[in-house]
């Protein structure tokens, strides 16, 4: 098999990096090791930044999301017993679409397959050869044969455990990563949400997150220790504590229902520099993590393959390389934003084990400063909503 550009990964970053190509005019063939059914019910992330809906609506996505995304001008911090908005719209402009992460794969799935996109689902075995050469190979097994993809340029969109950055030979690239000593368990309820706009809140029980993805379903989240056995999770043990959490102000309670879904998510802060290597090019999650306090993931992904998509559209089009050539440099200026964003709203959210009486202070100094000023709440805002230029 050829192509122009081979893709790893049918998560957020691969398919619309596919998509995008395809409106260039430029052929691309993904290669995913998980079945179409796994990607598109996986339960990830939710919030899409007003620059995210605007690439997904300008590049034709925009049909189910515009009619079931739902639009959030602000969000709520709850701390000390008290409740405060962030007006993200009213200190910025823009606003945040709630939408789940598998609902933009599965619109990205059909877009590309409508247009006869080639995805390769189920394949096994991928490796990458020749990445510094002129005609990359990647090689992988389907339905038991092996098989081969030849290609210009290989994009590594295969999220953190993908192999793409493993084939960057070792001294090239430098990581940089935080841990955080907690986690987040998260729930998906078949309860209306009691809740217009997000909840953070900040507990001497730890962090309790409060979102939604639909008028039907509530999606919460309660900070764990990292190494909690969800076997020690039974749904009342779950509802428990978010009540302890979350039911924090006079007259407020959460609605309950069925748990359709539960899972534990480890917190990390990772970055690997440069985003590039001769003719791999990495993007997404498979080159950078966040924390998800901050819903930076998915946005940060899309932003990389948009720029991924210009400047392969400018290679391909008119031989020019500097787009190319300055991929990552340009990428990582909204990677550390984001890293930095994402750190800054977890540090301040989150109870940390034997946490020092000043650590706390400091904590709730930083909440209340957000909630009194209006140039630091902006700060948030602007950052939340998602900075157009880096
Ligand atoms: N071969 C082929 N496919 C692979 C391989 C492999 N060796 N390893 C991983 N994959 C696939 C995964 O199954 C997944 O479908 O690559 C895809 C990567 O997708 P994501 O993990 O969704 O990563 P990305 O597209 O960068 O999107 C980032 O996902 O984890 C969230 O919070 C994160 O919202 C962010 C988003
Ligand atoms: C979600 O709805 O899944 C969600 C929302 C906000 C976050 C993280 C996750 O910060």
């Amino acid at each position: 098999m050829r192509t122009q550009v081979g893709i790893v990964g049918a998560g957020p970053a691969g398919l619309m990096l596919s998509h995008l190509l395809h409106r260039h005019g430029i052929d691309s063939v993904v290669l995913e090791c998980r079945s179409r059914e796994y990607v598109e019910h996986r339960v990830r992330a939710g919030v899409l930044e007003q620059g995210s809906v605007d690439l997904l609506c300008r590049t034709g996505l925009g049909e189910r999301l515009q009619r079931e995304g739902m639009r959030h001008e602000g969000i709520e911090l709850r701390f000390d017993g008290e409740s405060h908005r962030v007006p993200l719209t009213e200190l910025t402009g823009r606003a945040i679409t709630v939408y789940g992460q598998q609902e933009v794969v599965k619109d990205l799935i059909t877009a590309r397959l409508d247009a006869g996109g080639q995805i390769l689902f189920d394949v096994d075995d991928v490796r990458l050869d020749g990445l510094d050469t002129d005609s990359p190979v990647i090689r992988f097994r389907r339905d038991g044969r092996e098989e081969e993809l030849h290609c210009d340029f290989v994009a590594g969109c295969d999220g953190f455990h993908g192999v793409s950055r493993g084939s960057v030979p070792d001294g090239v690239l430098t990581t940089y990563e935080r841990t955080y000593p907690f986690a987040w368990l998260g729930i998906l309820a078949a309860a209306p949400p009691a809740v217009d706009e997000l909840i953070y809140a900040r507990t001497e029980r730890g962090f309790a997150l409060y979102s939604l993805r639909s008028p039907e379903i509530s999606r919460l989240y309660l900070q764990v220790a990292p190494d909690e056995d969800i076997a020690d999770w039974p749904d009342e043990r779950i509802w428990a504590e978010l009540r302890a959490r979350l039911e924090t102000v006079p007259g407020w309670s959460l609605n309950e229902g069925p748990i359709l879904e539960k899972g534990i998510t480890p917190m990390r802060s990772f970055v690997v520099e440069p985003m590039q290597w001769e003719r791999l090019y990495l993007a997404g999650d498979a080159v950078h993590i966040v924390p998800p306090t901050g819903a930076k993931g998915m946005n940060l992904a899309l932003a990389d393959v948009a720029l991924l998509g210009d400047a392969f559209a400018a290679w391909y089009g008119e031989g020019r390389t500097n787009l190319l050539a300055n991929y990552s440099r340009t990428a990582l200026r909204r990677v550390w934003r984001a890293q930095h964003f994402s750190w800054w709203m977890t540090s301040m959210l989150h109870r940390l084990d034997g946490e020092d009486a000043y650590e706390a202070k400091l904590q709730s100094s930083t909440l209340r400063y957000v909630a009194t000023s209006r140039a630091y709440a902006t700060s948030l805002a602007e950052n939340y909503v998602g900075l157009p230029e880096v």
